[in-house]
């Protein structure tokens, strides 16, 4: 089955999850060639005194990787002195790099596309976001004024260690949900993260095939300059798993493991991730959060950042639709309420609170329905939804009914709200 092809007119196959992206579900046909950059190589002669198995030689002008050979084991990394060793480019199955051409380069050819490049993520990550974008959101590019993201710094392979320094249960004693604020300190290691980003955690351990666990992704909840500024932390909104989507008891890796956390643990992780919900930065931008759950991490950060610079009157609104069970059940209840009304708009949503009607982001949505076709059509406002997969449609239709109310045509918005960067969604 054809897939969309790259400029180089390489089909390119992702693994789809046919369920959800009603996609191919073919493997990649793409691989990743190890190379050397010449640019910084100092031809010292070490990586080839170091590779066991002769997968690396030279002519008089430059250090070259025999594609066929080289398996990856990177012993030849860090001996390196100058880095010019850890390099890849993505290429088609079957048309690595000749010795030739390696020999030929004063320097790496440029990653051929953003596809390309994007597959040189790891594979669970690749699939994990493309699920959790699938919706409305699809692919998107980033708001024009982001901020520059750094991505995949650490592998799965190649975790950094964190050492945790804080683990709070942020909804009531009495909340069925039991949801935490983590905090992971990285000490002298640098892990830059923007607001909107996701880190990996890998669970110490193996699965029931005696494989280890794989990583699981959590946004980061602490703007960019720390969860304490100036501090290199950052933090979480983990809620522990006790029962599957269908609602069977279940006791989630992951989750369990962080949220049973003490102080001063060491923790694995991979990242950072993520490149398009990202917040503008540009002054005069509005925010349009909409959230359930532990959804509301990215929604924490971006507040937070803007908090810290509310002295800076770059003005914008931001507006906030959070949904949960009851008040006891919202994460970051206490300091949500006590956030300045000027900062922040907050609308809160709950579904079960005895003798209440049952509440959804979506009916608050409706219920702001004039400010929020403004907001819909202020170019400078830009719109975020990140929790329970189920409330995109809802969502999605509320969207559609304000439009329709206000002489809108919310099918012809969406690809403009779309093209122009401002509909991130991130569901889980
Ligand atoms: P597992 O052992 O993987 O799963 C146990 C069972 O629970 C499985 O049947 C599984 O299908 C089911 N299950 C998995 N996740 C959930 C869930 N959330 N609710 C109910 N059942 C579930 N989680 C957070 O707590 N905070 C975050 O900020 C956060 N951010 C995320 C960002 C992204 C982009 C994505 C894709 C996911 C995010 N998640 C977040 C979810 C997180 O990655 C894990 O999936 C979740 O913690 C469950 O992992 P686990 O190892 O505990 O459960
Ligand atoms: P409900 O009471 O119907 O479960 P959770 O506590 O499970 O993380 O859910 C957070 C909030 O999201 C709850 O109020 C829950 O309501 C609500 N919710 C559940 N399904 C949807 C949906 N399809 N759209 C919007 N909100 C939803």
């Amino acid at each position: 089955m054809a897939g969309p092809k790259d400029s180089l007119g390489f089909v390119i196959r992702f693994n789809y999850n046919e369920t959800v992206m009603n996609a191919p579900t073919e493997t990649s046909s793409l691989v990743r060639q190890h190379l050397i950059d010449p640019e910084i190589c100092i031809r010292c002669n070490t990586c080839e005194e170091m590779c066991p198995i002769d997968a690396i030689t030279h002519d008089g002008r430059n250090y070259v990787i025999k594609f066929e050979i080289c398996n990856w084991c990177n012993d030849c990394m860090g001996p390196c002195p100058t880095g010019a060793i850890d390099n890849s480019r993505t290429v088609a199955s079957g048309q690595p790099y000749s010795l030739e051409d390696q020999y030929s380069w004063d320097s790496l050819p440029a990653p051929t596309n953003p596809e390309i490049a994007a597959t040189e993520l790891p594979e669970d990550v690749t699939r994990i976001t493309e699920i959790a974008q699938s919706g409305q959101g699809g692919p998107s590019s980033p708001p024009w004024s982001a901020a520059h993201p750094y991505v995949n710094l650490f592998a799965p392979n190649k975790p950094v260690t964190a050492t945790l320094t804080g683990n709070f249960r942020i909804t009531g004693e009495d909340a069925s949900a039991d949801i935490r604020h983590i905090v992971l300190d990285f000490g002298h290691t640098t892990f830059p993260v923007l607001e909107g980003q996701s880190i990996g955690i890998i669970p110490p351990g193996t699965d029931a095939n005696g494989k280890p666990h794989t990583m699981r992704l959590y946004s980061v909840a602490s703007p960019r300059n720390g969860e304490r500024p100036g501090y290199n932390n950052l933090s979480l909104t983990v809620k522990r798993v006790t029962e599957d989507h269908e609602g069977k008891a279940t006791k989630g890796i992951c989750s369990n493991y962080l949220c049973d956390l003490e102080k001063g643990a060491q923790v694995q992780v991979c990242g950072p991730y993520g490149s398009t919900f990202l917040m503008p930065n540009h002054p005069g931008s509005s925010i349009m959060m909409i959230c359930t759950g532990t959804g509301s991490a990215p929604m924490r950060a971006m507040t937070e950042r803007r908090r810290r610079r509310m002295a800076l009157k770059e003005g914008g609104e931001l507006f906030l639709f959070f949904g949960a069970r009851a008040a006891n059940e919202l994460p970051y209840f206490g300091p949500l309420m006590k956030l300045p009304k000027e900062l922040i708009d907050i609308n809160f949503a709950f579904s079960r609170v005895p003798n209440q009607p049952k509440q959804y982001v979506q009916d608050k949505i409706r219920e702001r329905h004039e400010d929020v076709v403004r907001m819909l059509k202020d170019e400078n406002c830009y719109i975020y939804i990140c929790g329970l997969k189920g409330m995109e449609r809802g969502v999605d239709e509320a969207f559609r009914d304000i439009c329709r109310m206000h002489g809108e045509d919310w099918e012809k918005l969406l690809p403009v709200l779309r093209s122009q960067s401002r509909y991130h969604v991130e569901t889980y």
